[in-house]
């Protein structure tokens, strides 16, 4: 047998493969302001079948998840029947689509929350830095910290969430977002957990969020059809653990238990999630640590890809930038065709412009 590449076929738990390249998740706000997913999305997303499996856009799990515009939910009935529309599209191509799943937490601001609320974390610690909002830089506010009563209604609302999106949307799985900052690693790092009941203190209590999340998505669509985000390095969001190496290899071995579909991991070879030059990536060590479909992500090309496959530092490789712009990636990557590079101005929010007029290539 020889050794695997980006072309060999993979079997995620219940989800099959054509290929190895994973769209990433990115943000790209064409939702409507009701949230809802809008057609562009569904042929942005038809565009991009070739992945072999396309994660989709984070996307709200309840009315009080969300923290840009634009952004999807996947809470109602009416968003259910929207991401129908892109789900088909997708499998009508011969594609595979999962959905992430995100509560931003903290990183949110009052106009995005109903009645004006603040917006609930962990703690009552406050981003450092300004939140984009449609309206001009506006300052963090400080959180509301969750009470404990409260937190059961926040896993019941990732298992609603996933619920519909298989079940309804026709999703294939979900992702949970436990990366870049959002609601679930702030509950992770001790940077922004400051809790002294049962989800505070030790890595033990910090990684209890996400794994009751885990327990009550995988009850509901089967944790065959769960992948889970991390972030291990990452700073984005103004995040920080005193002993990251530590907390992730806890988090990681009591995932194993579930047999999930996947772990993806941020590594940041290269990117805006990237960590710096001298800080120790701990990718290798969650490689070694988790026991299932290992996904790596962050600046990758062709060559690098190919490699970490073949010397068996991961099972799949997820691509986000340079799918904005390159909807045929798999087919470049490929065929070593020289890849088109995306527009700033046009990644976040706008219409089909610098969206879904990037072409194949001739
Ligand atoms: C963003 O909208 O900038 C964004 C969203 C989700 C992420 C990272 C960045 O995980």
């Amino acid at each position: 047998m020889s050794l695997p590449d980006l072309f060999t076929p993979v079997r995620l738990g219940a989800i099959d493969l054509a290929n190895r390249i994973v769209m990433a998740p990115m943000t790209r706000s064409r939702a409507g302001t009701d949230t809802i997913p809008t057609p562009v999305m569904e042929q942005y997303y038809a565009q991009r079948a070739g992945a072999g499996l396309i994660i989709s856009e984070a996307t709200q799990i309840s009315d009080d998840a969300q923290g840009y515009p634009n952004t999807p939910g996947v809470h109602t009935p009416a968003h259910a029947a929207a991401w129908r529309r892109v789900t088909d599209a997708v499998h009508a191509r011969g594609g595979r689509i999962v959905v992430q799943l995100w509560h931003v937490g903290r990183i949110s601001h009052p106009m995005f929350q109903p009645g004006g609320a603040l917006p609930v974390a962990p703690s009552a610690i406050a981003a450092a830095g300004e939140l984009y909002t449609g309206e001009g830089m506006k300052p963090f506010p400080t959180p509301r910290a969750l009470e404990t009563h409260e937190i059961p209604r926040l896993v019941a609302a990732f298992a609603d969430a996933a619920r519909r999106a298989v079940v309804e949307a026709g999703f294939d799985g979900v992702e949970l977002h436990a990366a870049n900052g959002y609601l679930i690693d702030q509950f992770l790092r001790d940077g922004t957990n400051h809790r002294t009941d049962a989800y505070g203190g030790s890595v033990e209590n910090r990684a209890r969020f996400l794994l009751e999340v885990t327990e009550a998505v995988s009850a509901a669509i089967g944790a065959d059809r769960t992948g889970v985000r991390l972030s291990p390095n990452g700073t984005f969001n103004d995040m920080r653990d005193s002993n990251p190496a530590a907390l992730f290899t806890h988090v990681v071995g009591a995932l194993n238990r579930f047999g999930l579909a996947f772990l993806h991991v941020i590594e940041g070879l290269d990117g805006p999630m990237a960590p710096a030059p001298e800080v120790e990536r701990l990718a290798p060590l969650l490689r070694r640590t988790f026991t299932g479909p290992f996904m790596i992500n962050g600046g990758y090309d062709r060559a690098t890809a190919d490699r970490a496959l073949a010397d068996g530092s991961a099972d799949v490789v997820s691509f986000g930038v340079p799918f904005i712009a390159n909807p045929d990636l798999p087919t470049r990557l490929r065929d070593g065709t020289p890849l088109a590079q995306p527009d700033r101005a046009t990644m976040y929010g706008g219409d089909e412009r610098g969206y879904t007029d990037y072409p194949a290539a001739a």
